[in-house]
């Protein structure tokens, strides 16, 4: 009978003694050149989006409508996430990753939805080239799932999810508003009771040669919105007219990417942003990205009263969100190419 065979993560790999060079199917290639190293990516102010002043209120919703349109990406200060629990969040998911080996390979899936997935790479199975990081993905909603430890992330998981998902709540509202709808066509639509929530820790360990490698190779993400933090040591980098910006937050704030189901409901009015990780020499990197999307069973198409004047046609084709998940989870991490299978050629 074949042994179960565990995969063997980039951690373990960064950490064997002596390692001067990476293995040659790590390696991808940058340009230097495309990388711009200052960059004012827009800052919204949560507490502005859920003021009682109209004004206030009606002033955030516009900057959020440029941030999407110009951006599909901001950086969310004054969001209430109390900083004890973000730090927390971090510690524990770096807790995961420093079990003993041995300890990891009780998580790894047995497939794309299994509610609790530790790899590494994108899809180990096909990748062509691998992404230096491993990662934790958590199913934590419609039903919530956790790893059973280490016992901090068992603790601090439910608060975190929830309160994300209360941010993400106010958020789809307040881009309802933004698109012309209603403040609740948005949940309505896309079943966000029942929406799709993806917990995603990911470990970029230090890097020996870093100009030849990638942590995660340049994607969109597939749902809604995804919330990101990440401890002290930066690395993502956002695609902005074609070249790409080194993203800085402040202290303390919450960096939000649009994923291909906004710019599906939207009409293609908010693109989603393709985005990518660096790794360095110096510091294992470590970021939370909660991916937050419709239900899986909703059959996600452009927002009904978006295309229903005359002119306007839809310019995405229906797609059960669960399909689209599944397909492009099966296959490899290339850029926007799952989301141009939808987009109806126009
Ligand atoms: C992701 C992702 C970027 C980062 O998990 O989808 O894009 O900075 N992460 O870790
Ligand atoms: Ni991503």
């Amino acid at each position: 009978m074949a042994a179960a065979r565990s995969i063997s993560c980039v951690k373990h790999l960064a950490e064997s003694p002596n390692l001067s060079s990476i293995p040659t199917n790590y390696i991808y290639h940058t340009d230097p050149a495309e990388t711009e190293v200052e960059a004012s990516i827009p800052v919204i102010d949560f507490s502005l989006l859920t003021s009682h002043n109209p004004l206030h209120k009606a002033k955030a919703i516009h900057d959020l409508d440029q941030a999407c349109q110009d951006w599909g990406f901001f950086i969310l200060v004054n969001h209430g996430m109390p900083e004890e629990l973000r730090q927390g969040v971090l510690e524990a998911a770096a807790e995961f990753f420093n079990l003993p080996e041995a300890e990891k390979p009780e998580f790894e899936p047995k497939n794309v939805l299994s509610p609790i997935r530790y790899g590494t790479s994108f899809n180990a199975a096909t990748d062509n080239v691998f992404c230096s990081r491993d990662f934790l993905k958590v199913f934590v909603h419609p039903q919530f799932a956790s790893p059973h430890k280490p016992q901090s992330l068992r603790q601090l998981l439910p608060e975190y999810c929830e309160r994300s998902r209360d941010v993400v709540s106010k958020l789809s509202k307040a881009i309802s508003q933004s698109l012309g709808l209603e403040e609740t066509e948005m949940e309505t639509e896309l079943e966000l009771r029942s929406s799709l929530q993806i917990f995603v820790a990911n470990y970029y360990p230090r890097c020996p040669n870093p100009e030849a490698a990638m942590g995660i190779l340049p994607h969109s993400d597939h749902g809604l919105f995804t919330l990101l933090i990440q401890n002290d040591v930066g690395g993502l980098q956002i695609q902005h007219h074609q070249r790409w910006f080194n993203v800085n937050p402040p202290p303390n704030s919450i960096l939000v990417n649009t994923g291909d189901h906004l710019e599906i409901f939207s009409n293609g009015k908010y693109k989603s942003v393709l985005h990518r990780a660096v790794v360095n020499d110096k510091t294992a990197r470590l970021s939370i990205a909660m991916a937050n999307g419709p239900s899986l069973d909703a059959v996600v198409a452009p927002a009904r009263r978006l295309v229903e004047g005359e002119g306007v046609v839809a310019a995405y084709a229906a797609m059960k969100y669960k399909d689209y998940l599944l397909e492009q989870q099966s296959g490899q991490l290339d850029g926007k190419t799952m989301l141009k299978r939808v987009r109806i050629q126009d």
